[in-house]
């Protein structure tokens, strides 16, 4: 087994049982998108891009885990792989700035691998699985699916629907690659699409 499949594993393990959408298929699909994207940009570093998508949600400051704790945990899985120091360092860097943290993370994406990280972590919020991530995260969240009266104009609903106009809806702007701007576009029309369907079917317009 190569080093990404080792880590897989290992990531695999420590993710198995979350129902938020931290489930190590999210990662799987993080790492999907992330080398996707990898292979259109000239000179990424697909050994680091791959390491921290698989990493990217190991220790999360949502799950309660500091920066110092992130770094350690990473620290610790990499330790036993032959790597030189700047790449372990390098992978904690990313990892410490692809977190959307409402779109306040003060750690700014440094290098091009960062940002088809975070562009492919971004892209997994979008589209359908971005709709279901939203559902099974609300519900898990004691959220109902969509209040018909709740004015879509304010700012602070509580239901999953107010979850598109907070910040799925806004993600596409975020992007950072060509190709992450492209996929983010379609996934972007998918939803404007999903949401005219869904007030459709709610109001009985059939
Ligand atoms: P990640 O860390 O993978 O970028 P988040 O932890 O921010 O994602 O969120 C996990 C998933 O749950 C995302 O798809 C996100 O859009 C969704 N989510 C986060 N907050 C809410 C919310 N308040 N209501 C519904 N879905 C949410
Ligand atoms: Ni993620």
């Amino acid at each position: 087994m190569g080093i990404i499949e080792q880590v897989a594993s290992i990531v695999k393990d420590r993710m198995s049982h979350d129902t938020t959408g931290h489930d190590f298929w999210h990662v799987q699909a993080v790492l999907n998108n992330a080398q996707a994207i990898a292979s259109h940009e000239k000179n990424a570093n697909m050994i680091l891009v791959s390491l921290a998508a698989l990493l990217h949600d190991i220790a999360d400051h949502k799950l309660g885990y500091s920066d110092e704790e992130t770094r350690h945990i990473i620290q610790s899985i990499l330790s036993d792989f032959m790597l030189n120091d700047k790449m372990i360092e390098d992978v904690i860097s990313i990892v410490q700035s692809v977190s959307y943290k409402g779109g306040n993370n003060i750690h700014a994406p440094a290098s091009l691998e960062a940002m088809i990280v975070q562009d492919a972590d971004r892209l997994e919020a979008m589209g359908a699985i971005g709709i279901a991530r939203a559902f099974a995260y609300g519900g898990s969240h004691q959220r109902c699916m969509y209040d018909p009266t709740l004015n879509r104009s304010l700012t602070n609903n509580q239901d999953t629907i107010a979850h598109f106009y907070d910040k799925l809806l806004l993600l596409k702007d975020l992007m950072h690659t060509q190709t992450a701007k492209k996929e983010a576009q379609k996934r972007h029309d998918f939803m404007l699409l999903y949401l005219d369907n869904f007030y459709a079917e709610w109001q009985g317009r059939l």
